[in-house]
């Protein structure tokens, strides 16, 4: 009996080992942890249960069969974080790259599938060079059969990607069809075809960091939605995360303890506006002063930066925040803005997160920039998105809420459920300016009378009360008073009931 334990104690050490201590020093040399260190650091200490530690390849080509490590270059299994149940793959880069062969994939769908029929996020720490290139077909066919899962779980799990060292091919397709990627600055990279093959087949020179590091992705091409300083940094954002996020889609999000009062007056709100309508502000105050202690996880935060989006806790219960930000390009909508948004608040409807709209927009970015690259159709996402989504959604317009822009963000046209205005709000079509420019286009040489023109205009739409007079704000709230109006408005909507036609699925303009 004591040495088949032995053996056991034996064969697990082994299988820890990975690729070995070389290639452990060597990964430890690049400032990254181990598949397992990692696990360590993103679950509750001792939580962790492993499937499949002995499980090997199954390849003989390439004189694949002198190594058979055991676990095959993944470590998957449970754990909780904060006491609430998920699933876990972390690729080991010692092992072959970290590389998906055809028994790496069954691992990880084996634990896909478990999350699935029990309801729990999947959290994949990724770090792979993509198919096993020895495995041939075997590891396309492994990575079809995790994307199929991915597709398959999506809207009924919450799936959390990290991108913790090079993942090139297959290894980052997978990650693009869950609901957040993040990266570790400077380890990690994403790429279909890595710098190699660019120069080959275009000619580009190009570092793997411009062409798939963490900046790019959550500056430019918007793949990844935040990224982290090292790995301990991304696996205690990740556990932030979760926090916000329910288990599953028949599930509410959590509630947590809260030590903030949601009837507290933020007299500094009452300024926050400028007096002048053209001078910025920055929206994130507002969003600071109305969450729970203050607490607000930012998606995104890189990318389109004239929208914010993010999770805060009103009464302890988590609230997803859309908002105009009027420091970058005033506020205004346009393709990338839209994108972000328009994601965010499918990602909050399909896991029943209550959304709140803060709105100071004048309008969608004209140009022929925009148009030409399809800003109808992409602005339309989020007009889509906030006309399909019911769960509750309160809106606040504190300033301007111009034109189509203004029914885009969650208006009371668009189901929303409390409609408030702070007195600063300007309800129109368009900004003064503009309109009397195209109303009084004969008295345009005379600019006392197209100034005589736009202060009349103001006078009649620079202001709530004519939106108020038709019912399309519920109230006017004065600024102070917002948490408590708002924190009170979700509270009513806790058991709100609204349910859109059977239909197969939607076509929403992609
Ligand atoms: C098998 C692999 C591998 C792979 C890396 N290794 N990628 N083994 N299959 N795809 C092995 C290496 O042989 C090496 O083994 C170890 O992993 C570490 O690799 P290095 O190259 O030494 O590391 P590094 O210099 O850090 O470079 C990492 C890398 C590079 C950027 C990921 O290895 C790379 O470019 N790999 C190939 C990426 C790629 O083209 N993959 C296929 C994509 S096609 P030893 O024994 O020396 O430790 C694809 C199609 C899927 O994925 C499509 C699905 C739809």
């Amino acid at each position: 009996m004591k040495d088949i334990l032995q053996e056991l104690e034996e064969r697990r050490e082994n299988a820890r080992l990975g690729g070995g201590q070389r290639r452990i020093d060597a990964h430890h040399g690049k400032g990254k942890l181990t598949a397992r260190e990692r696990i360590e650091l993103l679950l509750d200490e001792g939580s962790f249960e492993e499937f499949d530690m002995f499980v090997a390849h199954r390849c003989n080509d390439f004189g694949m069969d002198a190594e058979r490590p055991a676990g095959d270059g993944v470590v998957t299994g449970w754990g909780t974080i904060n006491g609430r149940i998920v699933y876990v793959f972390s690729q080991d880069f010692t092992v072959f790259g970290g590389s998906l062969s055809e028994t790496h994939s069954q691992k990880i769908c084996k634990i896909m599938d478990m999350a699935l029929q029990n309801g729990a996020p999947v959290i994949g720490l990724n770090d792979s060079g993509g198919a096993r290139i020895q495995e041939g077909v075997m590891s396309l066919a492994g990575y079809a059969d995790v994307f199929q899962r991915n597709v398959i779980a999506s809207g009924v799990v919450p799936q959390i990607s990290v991108i913790m060292g090079p993942c090139a091919g297959g290894a980052v397709y997978s990650p693009a069809m869950t609901d957040f990627i993040f990266m570790v600055k400077d380890t990690s990279y994403m790429f279909v075809t890595g710098p190699d093959v660019v120069k080959t087949v275009t000619n580009e020179v190009v570092t793997a960091e411009e062409l798939g590091g963490a900046s790019t992705h959550t500056k430019k091409s918007s793949v990844a939605d935040k990224a982290f300083e090292n790995d301990v940094e991304a696996m205690a954002e990740v556990r932030r995360l979760v926090d916000f996020l329910p288990l599953n889609n028949r599930e509410k999000p959590p509630v947590r303890p809260f030590f903030d009062d949601p009837a507290r007056i933020d007299d500094s709100l009452d300024t926050l506006v400028p007096e002048n309508p053209n001078t910025p502000y920055d929206m994130k105050e507002l969003i600071i002063k109305l969450a729970d202690e203050g607490d607000f996880y930012e998606i995104q935060e890189e990318f389109a930066k004239n929208i914010i989006t993010g999770f805060i806790r009103l009464e302890g219960s988590t609230v997803g925040v859309v908002a105009n930000q009027p420091v970058v390009l005033a506020g205004c909508l346009d393709i990338d803005s839209s994108r972000k948004a328009g994601r965010f608040v499918r990602f909050c409807d399909a896991f029943e997160i209550p959304i709140l709209t803060l709105v100071d927009v004048p309008g969608f970015l004209p140009g022929t920039s925009q148009e030409y690259n399809g800003v109808i159709k992409h602005g339309a996402k989020l007009l889509f998105a906030y006309s399909e989504a019911t769960v509750p959604k309160v809106t606040v317009i504190t300033r301007k809420a111009y034109g189509g822009a203004y029914v885009v963000m969650a208006s009371k046209h668009l189901r929303g459920d409390f409609n408030y205005a702070w007195p600063t709000a300007e309800i129109a079509v368009m900004g003064a300016k503009g309109a009397t420019e195209i109303l009084y286009r004969s008295e345009l040489d005379d600019p006392e009378k197209i100034a005589a023109r736009a202060a009349e205009y103001e006078e009649r739409f620079a202001n709530p009360f004519v939106a108020a007079e038709k019912g399309f704000v519920d109230e006017v709230i004065m600024p102070h008073s917002t948490r408590r109006r708002v924190c009170r408005a979700f509270a009513s909507l806790r058991n709100k009931k609204l349910q859109n036609p059977w239909k197969k699925h939607d076509n929403i303009p992609l």
